[in-house]
């Protein structure tokens, strides 16, 4: 491997899998195919459809996106059973790349609720690794709930599931639990610890219950792990998954101190993020890092001052490297002078110096009383400054 290639991070997005089992974000079919289209253009490496055995139309929706694909891989979730296994074998047989995700809660909690013991549950692994491995060539497997399975328990499945054939082992926080620095641990000390690891990628799969999601899946990878597990916007149960955009912004923003490469075209990630908005009904928080409306948005007089003298002043990123025609400086209460001039040289009014005073002073008056001003609230308060003069 050249030392590119150990810095390649791969995206694996769920939006159409853990993101739609978020409650009330069920998508029609044509709206998953839409969305599977767009993660495939923007450069996702492995699209998880669905759950084929959960439905028949999570079983018609991951068939028809595996024969639909272009580049990206079409994954498939399974319990650790043969029907399900089969199931999923079936739906993602026609895409040119495929692979089985299949998985097992392995933490005293969920070992559980089938009752199994833990040899019993190791060869149930065992098999149902097997039985998938012979299907397909490309097997995911995760051991559910492993942030809170214990340390040896987890060695020993992992180890089971590779010599089975996984060929990536997912590392889920399923409940959103784990923290930054345990995180990069955990994979460090599983990669260093279970035979056969070497072989393998492992990947992370984080929930955002103490929102901590990015930098979890981030510090995994600062472990060794080299698949990250996310979703369009962080869509998924509870308080919902890692947000593709934000690590992959996060990685492309701070490479000097993240040296890690994806395939992701950024400009893609605005048109993404409203159409799954849209199409799931979950509207995006205005302050969300990354997609949020106010990401690129500079209301107080300061920063707007700042930012029209020089961009760098309060943007870490390029409004444009993630599909926006570029930063916005909406007027408001907090705004300054050279924030109302730049707006009305942009809607091609140009004011003497006394007049821009007086409709400052207009403004401010207006300001205090709406949440922000508008083109058409400017063009009203000129008229009045017109009718007084
Ligand atoms: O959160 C989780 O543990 C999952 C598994 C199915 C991988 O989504
Ligand atoms: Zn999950």
């Amino acid at each position: 491997m050249t030392t590119t290639d150990q810095n390649r991070v791969y995206i694996f997005d769920t939006t159409l899998r853990d993101g739609e089992q978020s409650p009330g974000a069920t998508m029609t079919h044509e709206e998953k195919l839409e969305i599977a289209e767009m993660l495939d253009d923007m450069g996702v490496d492995i699209i998880e459809a669905g759950f084929p055995i959960a439905s028949e139309g999570d079983f018609r929706a991951v068939s028809e996106i595996a024969k639909r694909s272009k580049n990206a891989r079409i994954c498939g979730l399974a319990r650790a059973n043969f029907a399900d296994i089969d199931r999923c074998a079936e739906a993602v047989k026609h895409a040119g790349l495929s692979r089985i995700h299949t998985f097992i809660g392995t933490s005293p909690l969920h070992r559980a609720i089938p009752n199994l013991t833990k040899d019993e549950m190791a060869e149930k692994i065992h098999e149902t690794v097997t039985h998938a491995r012979n299907l397909v060539e490309n097997v995911q497997w995760s051991p559910m709930d492993a942030t809170r399975t214990e340390w040896d328990y987890l060695c020993r499945v992992i180890e089971i599931a590779i010599k089975a054939g996984a060929t990536t082992i997912n590392i889920p926080d399923t409940v959103g639990y784990t923290a930054p620095v345990e995180s990069a641990d955990l994979i460090k000390r599983l990669i260093e610890t279970v035979p056969g690891a070497d072989e393998v990628v492992f990947a992370t799969h984080c929930h955002n219950d103490l929102g901590m999601a990015t930098a979890n899946s981030l510090a995994a990878v600062a472990g060794g792990a080299r698949q990250i597990e996310c979703t369009i916007n962080g869509l998924g149960e509870r308080a919902g998954n890692t947000a593709l955009e934000e690590v992959v912004m996060a990685m492309k923003t701070r490479n000097d101190i993240m040296p890690w490469r994806t395939e992701i075209d950024t400009t893609k990630i605005m048109a993404i993020s409203r159409r799954v908005s849209t199409v799931s009904g979950f509207q995006v928080q205005p302050n969300k890092a990354i997609v949020g409306k106010n990401a690129f948005a500079h209301e107080s007089g300061i920063h707007q001052d700042g930012m029209l003298k020089n961009k760098e002043t309060f943007e870490i990123m390029r409004p444009e490297d993630v599909g926006l025609a570029g930063t916005s400086l909406p007027l408001g209460k907090h705004s300054g002078r050279a924030a109302l001039r730049d707006k009305l040289d942009q809607m091609g009014y140009e004011l003497a110096d006394n007049q821009l005073k007086d409709l400052f002073v207009r403004f401010k008056d207006l300001a205090d009383r709406k949440k922000e001003v508008f083109d058409d609230d400017l063009i009203a308060l000129m008229r009045i400054g017109e009718d007084d003069a």
